[in-house]
């Protein structure tokens, strides 16, 4: 990977007859103790979610169904990921800044967090994200 700190991680997929099964755990394959999780789906063609930073949230992006791109920006570095299978996940550290674009019909993107909603958290100017990560 491109951009600090951002990597892909492969989740157990257990196959059988009936279907698959996939699964993951905090501080296992989630390098992080999970306190929140959100969801992004019904999202209209075309749409574009995120455009922001965190000071401090970690996440982890898992493409449950369809597929949809992470780009991702460390403030030197850019690079676009694209989500497309339910049993590899996407680790997004602190001060990223990120947007999701190209989602397919009925895809969901099941975001896991470090901590819970807090606005002060985020950071929405980019000017500023970018003052910040260079410092
Ligand atoms: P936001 O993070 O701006 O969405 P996106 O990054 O996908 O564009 O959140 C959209 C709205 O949802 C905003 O009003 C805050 C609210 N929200 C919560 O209340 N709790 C949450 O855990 C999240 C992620 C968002």
């Amino acid at each position: 990977m491109n951009v600090a700190g951002v990597r892909t991680i492969s989740l157990p997929k257990i196959s059988d007859p009936r279907g698959s099964l996939s699964f993951l755990e905090s501080n296992l394959h989630v390098p992080f103790v999970v306190r929140r999780a959100y969801w992004i789906y019904d999202v209209p063609g075309g749409e574009v979610r995120g455009g922001h930073a965190y000071r401090s949230l970690e996440e982890f992006f898992v493409a449950l169904s369809g597929s949809f791109d992470v780009v991702l920006d460390d403030g030197r570095r850019k690079e676009s990921v694209s989500l497309n299978r339910s049993y590899f996940g996407l680790y997004v550290p602190r001060m990223t800044w990120r947007h999701l674009e190209n989602f397919s019909t009925n895809a969901v993107c099941l975001i896991l967090a470090s901590s819970h909603y807090q606005e002060d958290d985020y950071l929405r100017d980019y000017e500023q994200f970018l003052r910040d990560a260079r410092s």
